[in-house]
């Protein structure tokens, strides 16, 4: 009879597979302890005492609530320590953090990471880099926070001829389109987002798309088996939407929602297409549903279907949830790489979809799809009809 072991059956039992990992001295470096960083300490220290070794932080006297009293103010230090094996980067942006992680794959040590932005722009060359020197280099949370995601491609889905991959990755601007749903104008509502915390005060990562896209180049590499980066990501931000937009769409029964989208192209099954646009949506379609943080990606195989994956998708503690499995996974030494993918970048064509134009006296949805690149040249195209007010992608599956 294949039993599966008791550790994998219960969270009471997790304490002691910790036990069990210490036992070989893998000792973990924790780099940057605010929202992320702070809730994978508490659980790690839950876990077992002497799993972590080491915390950094630019400022060792802020308030925290985490029972840590011997913070580093050097990075590369704790990097460096010969008590640490798995480096956890939760500092996050492309530049000490790119310094951090490289240095802890030229020394071999597994890496842990929750930064999209890194990954998006670099994965490819430092899992490249990390499969020559015998490090891993493992991003559960860079994505879809608590919702694993990226293990889903690169392990449960490896073999499935994947059509198309997304969906709604990004919770601020899902606060902002339900304020405005609600009658607010675009910069109340994104004022609201951050005065409540929704929101950085550099809001423009989220609500210009580039979090959207970095999230759908880490997808779309996993998805279609080649390197990819995000700079070549169409992105369209939800910045010009006005209060008129989404009263067209409440008459329709139709929601605005910033989605993200890679697939295979209908015409020609070798491109894929890829975006990221703020798009009408149909009430009762998943894409409809996420609220606030929570996301949803949904892939659709050849063979497998649709799969429907909804879950948290920011916050400390459900993105804490996925940083930790990945440690765990490095500390079990399962999982040993993620796929590094071989060949030229994936290149993407604009996404296409048919769109709603609303011109004055009236408006129509288009009758074929329209490449996200085209939107201007079809608001010319249409204002043969009437002062043209905006045009807007509708994402309703059938196109
Ligand atoms: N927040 C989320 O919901 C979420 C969700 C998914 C992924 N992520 C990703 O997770 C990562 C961390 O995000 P976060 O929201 O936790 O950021 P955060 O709250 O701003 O925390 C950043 C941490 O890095 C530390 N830090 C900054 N510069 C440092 C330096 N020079 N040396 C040592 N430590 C330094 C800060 O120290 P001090 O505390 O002393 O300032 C702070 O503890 C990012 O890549 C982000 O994209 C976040």
């Amino acid at each position: 009879v294949h039993t599966v072991p008791r550790v994998l059956c219960s969270s009471e039992t997790a304490p002691l597979a910790a036990t069990r990992m210490t036992e070989r001295v893998n000792g973990i470096g924790l780099l940057g302890c605010g929202t992320v960083g702070s809730s994978v300490a508490r659980r790690l220290l839950e876990l077992h005492p002497d799993l972590l070794r080491a915390i950094a932080v630019r400022d060792p006297l802020k308030p925290r609530a985490v029972d840590w009293n011997d913070f580093d103010v050097d990075p590369f230090e704790v990097v460096d320590d010969p008590a640490v094996r798995v480096v956890v980067e939760c500092i996050g942006g492309v530049g000490l953090a790119r310094e951090l992680v490289l240095r802890a794959i030229a020394r071999g040590k597994d890496v842990v990471t929750a930064n999209k932005d890194l990954i998006a722009t670099e994965g490819p060359w430092l899992a490249s880099f990390a499969a020559r020197t015998g490090a891993t280099l493992r991003y559960e949370a860079a994505v879809g926070g608590a919702i694993p995601i990226v293990r889903a491609l690169a392990s449960s889905l490896a073999n499935e001829d994947v059509l198309e991959v997304g969906g709604v990755l990004n919770g601020t601007t899902n606060f902002v389109l339900d304020a405005m749903e609600k009658g607010a104008d675009y910069g109340a509502a994104l004022a609201e987002a951050q005065r409540l915390g929704f929101a950085e005060s550099d809001p423009r990562a989220d609500v210009d798309g580039h979090d959207a896209a970095h999230k759908l180049a880490i997808l779309a590499g996993l998805a279609f088996h080649r390197p990819s980066v995000s700079g070549g990501v169409l992105r369209r931000g939800i910045g010009e939407l006005t209060a008129d937009d989404v009263r067209a769409g409440a008459e329709r029964g139709w929601q605005l929602k910033l989605l993200a989208i890679a697939r295979r192209g209908a015409h020609d099954g070798a491109a894929i297409e890829a975006g990221v646009t703020p798009a009408y949506v149909p009430a009762e379609h998943p894409f409809a549903r996420p609220r606030g943080a929570e996301n949803v990606v949904r892939v659709v195989g050849r063979r497998a279907g649709t799969l429907t994956f909804a879950g948290t998708g920011a916050g400390g503690d459900a993105t804490a949830s996925a940083v930790v499995a990945d440690v765990i996974a490095a500390l079990e030494n399962r999982e040993r790489h993620l796929p590094a993918h071989v060949g030229d970048d994936l290149v993407t064509q604009p996404l296409r979809a048919r769109v709603l134009v609303r011109f004055d006296g009236g408006s129509l949805v288009t009758p074929e799809p329209v490449p996200l690149d085209q939107l201007e040249a079809t608001a010319l195209v249409y204002g043969a009809h009437g002062v043209v007010r905006a045009v807007v992608p509708l994402w309703d599956d059938a196109a």
